[in-house]
């Protein structure tokens, strides 16, 4: 009986820091590179705001700094204007290790850039590639790679792929042509969920985009699963033991 409630008070706390040891780092504008001198945002959004998120990063030339020590923390976000030394991976971390997903920003002190999703990309959904210059207005036809082979010779300022597969995985660029090119940015596709997407008619135009769940969700779906089995067991055995005594 006390081991039940235990593993009831155990199961219970998986599941409350199951649900709420989650958060999805997020950046505004949407984008994985800019420009030097951009304003950037970067925000980790969680379930329970009071699991006291940390935003890091890696960059050539520091590691696990936090948010005070390169940008301006306010609210539940992080401010900062962009150098090229700002460049490198940002993630969200909470006390008991990186959770969020992983953002690779890139900051160029050239003329063009590529704005493409920041976060992985759900199969089947469309993405739209922007290639920008710096000076305004900038709707200058640009050329698209991917992995280095041309896919779209400038006829647009942008590119959509439409209904994205596993394949279209890979290190996108642009080139304005008289601009330069821009840096190059991975654009990662991930499987489509078990749930049913809505009729495309009533989906937003553009694309969407979809948390990579930590794998640590995964180790909580675990420790619940093996919690629950342990119950079950134990109510099992409960019940036999209720049985043999009574007959
Ligand atoms: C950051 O970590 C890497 C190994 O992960 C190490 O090679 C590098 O020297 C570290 N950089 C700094 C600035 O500590
Ligand atoms: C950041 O640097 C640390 C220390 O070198 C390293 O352990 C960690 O794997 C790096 N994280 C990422 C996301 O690159
Ligand atoms: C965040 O804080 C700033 C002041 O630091 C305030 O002006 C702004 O309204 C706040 N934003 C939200 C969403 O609370
Ligand atoms: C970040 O960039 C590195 C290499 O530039 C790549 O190996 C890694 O997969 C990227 N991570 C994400 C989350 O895009
Ligand atoms: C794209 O097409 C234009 C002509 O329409 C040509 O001048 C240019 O060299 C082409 N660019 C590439 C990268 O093939
Ligand atoms: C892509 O370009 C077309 C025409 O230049 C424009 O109408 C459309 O809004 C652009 N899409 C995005 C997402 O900017
Ligand atoms: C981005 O591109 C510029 C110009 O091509 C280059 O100087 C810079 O090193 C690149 N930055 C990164 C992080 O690759």
């Amino acid at each position: 009986m006390k081991e039940t409630s235990v593993l009831c008070l155990l199961f219970l706390i998986s599941l409350l820091s199951c649900t709420t040891n989650q958060a999805r780092l997020t950046v505004s504008p949407s984008s994985s590179q800019f420009f030097k001198e951009d304003f950037v945002s970067l925000s980790c959004e969680e379930d329970d705001s009071s699991a006291g998120w940390t935003l890091r990063r890696n960059t050539s030339t520091e590691n696990r700094t936090k948010c005070d020590q390169w940008g301006k923390s306010a609210n539940s976000s992080c401010t900062i204007i962009v150098y090229p030394s700002d460049s490198g991976v940002y993630w969200c971390e909470s006390r008991e290790g990186p959770i969020s997903n992983m953002v690779n920003l890139t900051v160029t002190g050239g003329s063009v850039i590529l704005q493409s999703p920041v976060l992985p990309v759900m199969e089947g959904d469309d993405v739209t590639l922007l290639c920008k210059t710096k000076t305004t207005p900038s709707n200058l036809p640009a050329a698209f790679y991917k992995d280095g082979s041309l896919i779209s010779n400038g006829s647009s300022v942008n590119m959509t792929i439409q209904h994205v597969s596993r394949s279209d995985e890979g290190l996108y660029k642009c080139d304005i042509s008289g601009h330069g090119e821009s840096n190059s940015s991975w654009i990662t596709v991930t499987d489509k969920h078990t749930t049913t997407p809505p009729p495309t008619s009533t989906s937003p135009p553009g694309f969407s985009i979809t948390p990579v769940m930590s794998s640590v969700g995964s180790v909580c779906f675990v420790i619940l699963l093996v919690l629950l089995v342990l119950l079950i067991r134990q109510h099992v055995h409960r019940k036999f033991e209720g049985e043999t005594q009574i007959s």
